[in-house]
Formats: structure tokens, C-alpha cells, sequence
């Protein structure tokens, strides 16, 4: 029996794909709309897998999603398709409340038809609703860590989209016992993150001698994990979580960005010939903040580690090492992702950020 991972072009989701298939879990469908997020280059070491499967397909799209899942009798969705950049939906939320709301609704309206038609064999059925630690909003310096029980509080578009289909998939549990669990993780890193993102951002425009653009004043706090040790909490979820829960994932790697940033220099420096973090440190700029900019984030995974024994494996330290020397030895995917539309988003990003520091 199949699972269905929707979104899994992009960064998490083709680090999913890719790991189930080593594991050789069995056979997995990736639909995937292929915006500028997504990218079957991710996948092109599995694309002949005969585990693997590649439908091009909105989930906005019901009956094609219900499709799908007939036809490659799909015994659970990872639904990792969505649009994820803060800043984008600050400059165009239309898209966000498109894909992250509606849909999570088509998704959830194409599942309950396909679950109903499975009669008994539908209580096997898994829906994942991977969600983000960005629905709680932002903490104070000394708050306790976000909690299953913390109340949502979203600031940004693309939060509030994330918060609305949390609440949608919440619903369809309640209302018609829909087999879903939800998890809401902290920030990720590793292979495969388009370069609109902090960590991969900052490789790029350091290996270029650019500006190394840090928001504010560079204290706001994130707890990054890295991406594979996500990928292995979603698969415990997907076998033992219990249905009509949600488990938040974390790090317990609480860094301010000025402290990633520098981390990176430093570790970009390392692998230079010759020479110092200066070189690197030189190119930091503090430019204009992010609109509404969450000041803190951090998550409490004890639930996740106590129910299903699962924690991260990946110190941040050497999850950043290992992340910068996969963009130094892929610097061809890199090129390769940058579009006309992605030098136009970042002209539209920067330019209007002053400079500050
Ligand atoms: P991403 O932006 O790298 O990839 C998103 C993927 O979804 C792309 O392949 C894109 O083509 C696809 N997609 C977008 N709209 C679609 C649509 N309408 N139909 C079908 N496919 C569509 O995202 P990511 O960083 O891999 O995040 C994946 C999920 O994990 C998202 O739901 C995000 O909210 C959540 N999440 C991300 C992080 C993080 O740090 N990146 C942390 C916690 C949770
Ligand atoms: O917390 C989970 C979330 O993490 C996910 O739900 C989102 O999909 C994902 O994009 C990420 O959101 P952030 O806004 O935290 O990630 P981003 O990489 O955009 O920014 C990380 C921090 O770095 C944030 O405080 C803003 C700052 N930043 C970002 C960019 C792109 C900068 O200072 N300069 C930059 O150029």
C-alpha cells in the first residue's frame, strides 16, 4: 500500500521522499504542483524508482487528489504541499490563503470521500497535517517553550493561513472522525532549502562576497532542527501517533540569527583555503526588520519524545556543518533553482531594505 506525499518537490517533503525510499518503506506518490518551490531535481536520484511515483497536480485540485488516491490504493497523506516563505506572504498573501487554506480544505474534502469508500479499512488511514511552531506567535525572552496546549496567535499571513488549516483539520477530526494528526515543528535546515530562506540564503550570498542581510537587530530567536531528524519524528507519527492529536517538533537548538549567521562564517571560513571568519563576517548588514516579525520561538517536544521515544539526533552545530558543505558540493543546484522569478523576488525583498548598520 501507498502513501501519498503532497508537496514532495519541495525541501522537506523531497527529504522525506528520499529517506522513505532508502529506508524502502514501500511505495510513496509525490503530488506536487511544482511552484518555484518545487523542484524534481531534489528527486532525480530516485526518479526511476519503481517505489516511486510523480503526479504534477494542485491540491487545490479535489477530484484529481481523490484520483490519486484510488488509483494507487494510498493508505496515508503527508501533506507538506504549501506555500512557506514569511516575507512572500507579507508581499502577496492571496497565494497563501489559496494553497495553505483551501487547499487543506480540497485535501480534507478529497480524503473523507476516499476514506468513506474504504468502509472498515479506512480506520487504518493516516492524514499528517504538517504544520509549523509559527501558530503560536512569539514568545517573550524568559516564556516557557510553546506546548501542545499553548493558545494560536499568529502574526504573519502566512501563519494565520498555517493556523486556519490547523483549526480546519481539527474540525474534520471532531466533525467526521477523519484520521488526522497534526505536527507543528520549529524551523528546519539541511539539503534542498530553496535559498529564499535564512540558512541557505546566507551560503549563497556569502560564496558570492553579497551582503549578508540580517533583519532587525539580529536578536530574534529560532530553533532549528535539522531536516532529517523532521523527517524521522513524521514517520513516527505517521506509525504510532495517536489520531485527533497534535505533537509539537523541536531542536532544543534555541539561536539568535546573528549567532547563525556568525556560526556560518565561521564554518564557511573553515572550509576556505586561506582564509579568516572576517572575510565572511565583513559581508553582515543589518537591514530594515520584517514587518510584524516574531521576536522568539522555542518547543516543547516532550510530548512527542515521551508518547513515541523520538528526539533529535542531529546536534545544531553539526547539522550546520554538514548543511554548508552540501551547498558548497551542490553549488550547481543552487544555479539551478535560480529562476528569472527568483531574482526578482530577491530584487523585491532587498532592495526595499534599507541598510541600518
Ligand atoms: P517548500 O516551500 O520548500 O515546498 C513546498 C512544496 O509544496 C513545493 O514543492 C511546492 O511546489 C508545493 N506546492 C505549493 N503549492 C502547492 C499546491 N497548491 N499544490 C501542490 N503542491 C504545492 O516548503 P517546506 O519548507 O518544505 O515546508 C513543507 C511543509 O512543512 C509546509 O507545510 C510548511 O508549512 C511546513 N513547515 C516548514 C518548516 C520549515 O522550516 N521549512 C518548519 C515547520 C513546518
Ligand atoms: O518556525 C517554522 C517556520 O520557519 C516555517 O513554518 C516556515 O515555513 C519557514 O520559512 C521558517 O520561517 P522563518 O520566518 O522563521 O524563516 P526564515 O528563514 O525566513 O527566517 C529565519 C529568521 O531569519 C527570521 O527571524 C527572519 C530572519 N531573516 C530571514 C531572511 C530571509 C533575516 O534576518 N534575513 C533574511 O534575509
Amino acid at each position: 500500500m501507498a502513501i501519498l506525499v503532497t508537496g514532495g518537490a519541495g525541501f522537506i517533503g523531497s527529504n522525506f521522499v528520499l529517506d522513505w525510499l532508502r529506508l524502502g518503506l514501500g511505495p510513496v506518490v509525490n503530488l506536487d504542483k511544482l511552484t518555484y518551490a518545487g523542484n524534481l531535481k531534489n528527486l532525480a536520484s530516485v526518479s526511476d524508482h519503481p517505489d516511486y511515483h510523480f503526479v504534477r497536480a494542485d491540491i487545490c485540485d479535489r477530484d484529481a487528489v481523490q484520483a490519486v488516491l484510488t488509483e494507487h490504493d494510498v493508505m496515508a497523506v503527508i501533506n507538506f504541499a504549501a506555500e512557506t516563505h514569511v516575507d512572500r506572504s507579507i508581499h502577496s498573501p492571496g497565494e497563501f490563503l489559496r494553497t495553505n487554506v483551501q487547499g487543506m480544505f480540497a485535501l480534507l474534502e478529497a480524503v473523507r470521500g476516499y476514506v468513506d469508500g474504504l468502509g472498515g479499512d479506512g480506520d487504518a488511514f493516516r492524514l499528517i497535517n504538517v504544520s509549523t511552531d509559527e501558530v503560536y506567535g512569539s514568545l517573550g525572552p524568559n516564556d516557557p517553550p510553546f506546548t501542545e496546549t499553548s493558545g494560536y496567535y499568529p502574526s504573519s499571513p502566512y501563519s494565520a493561513s498555517k493556523a486556519a488549516a490547523d483549526h480546519l483539520c481539527r474540525s474534520y477530526f471532531v466533525t467526521y472522525g477523519l484520521p488526522i494528526v497534526t505536527t507543528n515543528c520549529s524551523n528546519n535546515y539541511g539539503p534542498y532549502q530553496f535559498p529564499e530562506k535564512l540558512i541557505p540564503l546566507m551560503i549563497r550570498n556569502a560564496t558570492r562576497g553579497d551582503e549578508l542581510p540580517v533583519y532587525g537587530d539580529g536578536g530574534n530567536v529560532r530553533d532549528w532542527l535539522f531536516v532529517g531528524d523532521h523527517c524521522a519524528a513524521i514517520r513516527e507519527v505517521l506509525e504510532c501517533g495517536r489520531v485527533g492529536e497534535t505533537y509539537n517538533i523541536g531542536g532544543n537548538a534555541e539561536r539568535t540569527n546573528i549567532e547563525v549567521v556568525e556560526a556560518l562564517c565561521d564554518i564557511l571560513a573553515d572550509f576556505a583555503d586561506g582564509g579568516g571568519s572576517s572575510r565572511y563576517r565583513d559581508l553582515i548588514t543589518f537591514v530594515t526588520d520584517r514587518p510584524g516579525h516574531d521576536r522568539r520561538y522555542a518547543v516543547d517536544a516532550c510530548k512527542i519524545r515521551d508518547e513515541l521515544g523520538w528526539e533529535p539526533t542531529e546536534s545544531f552545530e553539526s547539522g550546520l556543518r554538514r548543511t554548508v558543505k552540501w551547498y558548497l558540493d551542490n553549488e550547481a543546484w543552487i544555479q539551478s533553482v535560480e529562476t528569472g522569478e527568483y531574482r526578482e523576488w530577491l530584487d523585491a525583498n532587498y532592495e526595499l531594505r534599507a541598510s541600518t548598520s
